[in-house]
């Protein structure tokens, strides 16, 4: 945290890290695609002669069966001629017991091959209508039936796996109602309470001001609550129209590093601002909107400041070969390890009783991760307690042949 050198060139090193591995990644992708063709076309072979050879047996076994119906017909005639009728009664009994014998155990074989996985699988099916997407079942054969219980399990696991995307998403859903209808009654009882106070004459003449500010600083925090939860909604569900424009990064910086040091100036905060873009560096980015993610980590930075001697906010600019780094740092308070993870989470806020009363409505870093994430950047936090936090958006450098910044 001191370090700011140490700092940069870790997340630096990350991002390089975390591009190699996206470089090896796509190189691989591109293996396996091929690799996938392969097995797909050799599995279609595989069923198409399979199949062929099955309509072989059938027309053979078609054929076959008249000419032995002929030749026993033969035999029979013969051996009646030359070895007389109780001879041959009994010979045609032992070939006859022994044809029985041979389907029956043809039936038993078939039994176990065929029908047995088949009911196996007519009772995985009706399971999957009945909603139960984790049946599995064992695919022992190596025949058609085999290779169809396989596909089946293929199916099930698919289901499964939408079941259970469905359910948290279902989830989230029921979680952020519960926190908006939470959010949003809070203010409104207080409301309630204050104006029966004052209408009912209770409130003394000196208090009515009090009253009043009370009921508008709840109303206002309630319509910021609202259009937060407009804008979230809107990112989150991407319906939100960006309006991307190639900008020269050191300019735009500037113009919102003035106004910072206005506004910190004003409440009497320490500010520097370390750049160290030597060319002209363009990105492209909805310039309003990027400025409410930048504008949302400050604001954080002195709300949560509050109250530390010598807070200071520092801001700095930077860059490698592909990516410009916009980093605030403060020496504040710090957050916890365990509560650092969680902060980019809507409606979440490490001090629930406190940031009541700062007018918080925990939506403030969900929507700036939105905003940088649909830049196609990213946004690392590190923060240390007692001894402050650092925020660092990432964003690709325009180039002009993508024309797309990525
Ligand atoms: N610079 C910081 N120093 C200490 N804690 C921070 C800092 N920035 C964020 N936090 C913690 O992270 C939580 C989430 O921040 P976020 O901006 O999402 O919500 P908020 O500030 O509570 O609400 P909002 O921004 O919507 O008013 C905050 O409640 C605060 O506890
Ligand atoms: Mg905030």
């Amino acid at each position: 945290m001191k370090d700011n050198f140490t700092k940069k060139d870790l997340i630096i090193e990350m991002e390089k890290r975390h591009r190699e591995h996206r470089m090896h990644h796509q190189k691989n992708y591109g293996h396996h695609r091929k690799h996938n063709m392969h097995h797909r076309e050799f599995h279609k072979e595989m069923v198409d002669r399979k199949l062929n050879e099955l309509f072989f047996l059938h027309k053979y076994m078609k054929i076959f069966r008249k000419i032995t119906l002929i030749v026993s017909i033969v035999i029979i005639l013969f051996l009646l001629k030359v070895i007389g009728f109780k001879m041959a009664t009994w010979i045609i009994i032992l070939v006859l017991i022994i044809n029985e014998g041979t389907i029956v155990y043809m039936i038993s074989r078939m039994e176990k091959r065929f029908v047995k996985p088949m009911e196996k699988l007519q009772s995985g099916v009706r399971k999957i209508a009945d909603g139960d997407y984790t049946v599995r079942l064992e695919a022992d054969t190596k025949n058609e039936i085999g290779i169809l219980t396989r596909e089946f399990n293929k199916m099930a696991s698919k289901l499964e796996e939408g079941e259970k995307i469905k359910m948290e998403y279902e989830e989230n859903r029921k979680a952020l109602l519960a926190n908006v209808s939470h959010d949003l009654k809070t203010p409104i009882t207080c409301i309630n309470g204050y104006v029966e106070g004052l209408l009912e004459n209770v409130v003394s003449k000196d208090n009515v001001d009090n009253y009043l500010k009370v009921i508008k600083s709840n109303a206002e925090y309630m319509n910021r609550l609202i259009d937060d939860l407009f804008l979230f909604s809107k990112l989150d569900m991407q319906k939100l129209d960006f309006k991307f424009e190639k900008t020269n990064i050191k300019l735009y910086l500037n113009d919102i590093v003035e106004e910072f040091s206005f506004i910190l100036d004003e409440k009497e905060i320490k500010f520097s601002y370390e750049e160290s873009i030597d060319t002209e560096t363009f990105v492209n980015i909805d310039g309003k909107r990027l400025y409410r993610s930048i504008r949302n980590i400050l604001d954080n930075a002195i709300k949560y400041g509050l109250g530390k001697e010598n807070l200071k906010i520092e801001m700095m600019l930077y860059k490698d070969k592909d990516s410009i780094f916009i980093g605030i740092e403060d020496n504040g308070f710090g957050i916890e390890k365990d509560k650092v993870d969680k902060i980019f989470q809507r409606f979440y806020r490490v001090d629930k009783e406190r940031t009541k009363d700062l007018n918080s409505t925990g939506l403030g870093l969900a929507i700036t991760k939105e905003i940088v994430d649909a830049h196609k950047g990213e946004i690392y936090v590190s923060s240390e307690v007692n001894i402050g936090t650092n925020f660092t958006i990432r964003l690709p450098i325009f180039k002009e042949d993508k024309n797309n910044g990525e």
